[in-house]
């Protein structure tokens, strides 16, 4: 088990990436809090995970909202013990369109969910992760931060944002013995990705898309979850600032 006696909370675990982070988690021994907006979905995903045995609960928690956050940390402790691992994982797509079409609600609901939860679960997580005497934090950014295309503008940028957070938090909080990383993923088969293309996914574009990563496929939850299961781990105990492309090579 790599992540016997560990307590993570996973935002976004209802859905695409998050849910495989939960479920990869949880088979190695880690207790979940499964942490979304969408609570039915997130019922689903603690009670698919705790039917085959491993530990989990799902939380009602919008990452923008600090006393959500709050809750769902005070939850993680009260019901499975000391929390080790955050990981911020929930976001929000742009849809693929011209970067002066997208209206200011949108931008700052964009940033809201990708960089400002980063902020106040920071706020929230580390006091406890100090007190505890260490932990892990996972940011799920993007290639989108690292290898910017046309038509995501604001929602590339809130992406850099998380990359740059990353490892400025992994300096900072490095004394502390609380390891910051990233994963970024390239595009992969969740229900963002119709936004990313710009609102619905053809055979068409999907090829196009895949003949720019060269292994030849989109990414799986399981290569996100089996890349966050390594830097939850203590085999990663050396590994902080990290932004781990996740690609097949896209980013090359
Ligand atoms: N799918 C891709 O192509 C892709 C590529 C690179 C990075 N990402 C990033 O991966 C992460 C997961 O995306 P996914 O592809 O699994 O998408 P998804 O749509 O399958 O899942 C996103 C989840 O986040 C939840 N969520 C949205 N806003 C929330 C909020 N305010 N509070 C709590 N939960 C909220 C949704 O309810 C949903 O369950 C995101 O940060 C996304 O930006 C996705």
């Amino acid at each position: 088990m790599r992540l016997e006696n560990k307590v993570a909370i996973v935002t976004g675990a209802a859905s695409g990436f998050g849910e495989g982070i939960a479920h990869r988690f949880a088979q190695e021994g880690c207790a979940v809090i499964a942490a979304d907006i969408n609570d039915e979905a997130c019922e689903a995903v603690a009670s698919a995970i705790n039917d085959v045995g491993g530990r989990a609960m799902a939380v009602h928690c919008d990452v923008t909202a600090r006393a959500d956050v709050a809750g769902a940390v005070q939850r993680a402790q009260s019901e499975f013990g000391p929390l080790t691992t955050m990981v911020n994982n929930a976001g929000m797509p742009q849809r693929n369109q011209s970067m002066l079409e997208v209206d200011e609600d949108t931008f700052d609901r964009i940033f809201a969910v990708n960089v400002k939860s980063i902020y106040i679960a920071a706020l929230e997580a580390v006091p406890h992760l100090r007190e505890n005497g260490g932990g892990t934090i996972i940011n799920t950014a993007s290639t989108a931060a690292l290898s910017p295309r046309p038509g995501l503008t604001w929602y590339n940028g809130s992406k850099g944002a998380a990359v740059t957070l990353t490892k400025s938090m992994a300096v900072e909080l490095a004394p502390d013995n609380v390891r910051v990383n990233a994963l970024c993923p390239v595009a992969g088969e969740t229900p963002m990705l119709a936004e990313f293309l710009g609102g619905q996914v053809t055979n068409e574009m999907r090829d196009k898309f895949v003949s720019t990563v060269p292994i030849g496929r989109l990414s799986t939850a399981t290569d996100i979850a089996n890349a966050a299961l390594f830097l939850a781990s203590d085999e990663a105990e050396f590994i902080t600032g990290v932004c781990l492309e996740v690609d097949g090579g896209r980013c090359i």
